[in-house]
């Protein structure tokens, strides 16, 4: 049975965004973020509170924020330590993400600290964040295959998806960094964490679509009954520090199917294939999203 509703958690502006080599306007960013919500999404990732040396495409967070603030949608942001937290809270926002690895060479690539470490990194931003009644998420990346190391076994996945859990997390994003999975390891995956003790219903998923898989990916987890799903806006996207990730599910690809499945989102696909193409303008290179190309005639 496939769920009535799907709520689609939009990474474009962060996950999107933080991989393009040129950088792009905080005003236009702002902007980008107000078509997204005017297209009827309501879960709109807004940016990282990082090093902004790691980062730097992210680095106009504190200019970009107030910017958006007022758009009436959810506007997580991530936060990987305490410094990063004490920036999202003196801004106001109600909803952060910590973000883990399930390998060690992510997690010292994207956070210079080893799994556990990183962990014990996150344990006081999730407790204070908690007591602040702020929402979290929890991004666990590297739950398929790494670059390094190859596939990755879902044991190592479930173990620090309990750690988050355990942590108070309100929901896990798993994150396919690199776009290997397919659909019977997703199915896998997502029966072991069950198993575990990990609820569906507390359970995200990011696909990127380097194989051309993320779509079927989804519907396998669709099936497992999950409703949430990250996608980008016109597929943009990557990991800076994730060599072979590429794009994103495109958010405009989620939705064709889901309309087509009969499944609500709330997302007007004209509107949001038009915020793509205003973006892929300012980018200078068309969207990599197939269905934005079969709409827009790209
Ligand atoms: P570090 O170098 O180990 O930092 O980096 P540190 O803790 O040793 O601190 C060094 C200095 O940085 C200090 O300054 C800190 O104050 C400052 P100093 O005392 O030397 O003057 N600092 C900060 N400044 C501003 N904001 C902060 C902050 N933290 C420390 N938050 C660190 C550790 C975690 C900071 C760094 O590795 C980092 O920023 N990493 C972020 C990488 C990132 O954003 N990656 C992309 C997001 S993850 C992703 O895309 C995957 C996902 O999409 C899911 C999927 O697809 O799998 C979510
Ligand atoms: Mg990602």
């Amino acid at each position: 049975d496939l769920p009535a509703r799907v709520r689609i958690h939009e990474v474009g502006a962060r996950d999107g965004l933080q991989n393009e080599k040129g950088a792009v306007p905080t005003e236009v960013k702002a902007e980008f973020i107000r078509r997204l919500a005017d297209a009827g999404l309501t879960t709109i990732e807004a940016t990282s509170f990082v090093h902004p040396k790691w980062v730097p495409q992210l680095a106009d967070a504190e200019q970009l924020f107030p910017l958006v603030r007022d758009v009436p949608v959810e506007l997580p942001v991530l936060v990987p330590n305490a410094r990063g937290l004490d920036r999202a809270l003196a801004l106001n926002a109600t909803r952060v993400a910590v973000f883990a690895s399930a390998t060690e060479s992510f997690a010292k690539a994207n956070l210079n600290r080893t799994v556990d470490e990183a962990l014990a990194m996150f344990a006081p931003v999730v407790a204070r964040a908690k007591a602040e009644q702020v929402h979290v998420r929890g991004y666990l990346s590297m739950c398929f295959g790494d670059p390094w190391e190859g596939p990755v076994p879902v044991h190592q996945v479930v173990r620090v998806s309990k750690a988050l859990m355990d942590m108070g997390c309100d929901e896990l994003s798993l994150g396919d960094t690199i776009g290997v999975a397919t659909a019977a390891h997703v199915q896998d995956l997502l029966s072991r964490l069950n198993e575990e003790g990990v609820p569906t219903s507390a359970i995200g998923v990011h696909f990127h679509d380097t194989y051309g898989q993320a779509l079927a990916n989804t519907l396998a987890a669709l099936q497992h009954g999950v409703t949430t799903v990250d996608a980008s806006a016109g597929g943009l996207g990557g990991c800076p520090y994730a060599k072979s990730a590429t794009g994103n599910l495109a958010t405009e690809d989620l939705v064709w199917m889901l309309q087509g499945l009969g499944i609500d989102t709330g997302v007007d696909l004209g509107r949001l294939t038009a915020t793509s193409v205003w973006m892929a303008d300012h980018l200078g290179r068309p969207s990599p999203s197939r269905t934005v190309r079969a709409l827009s005639h790209q």
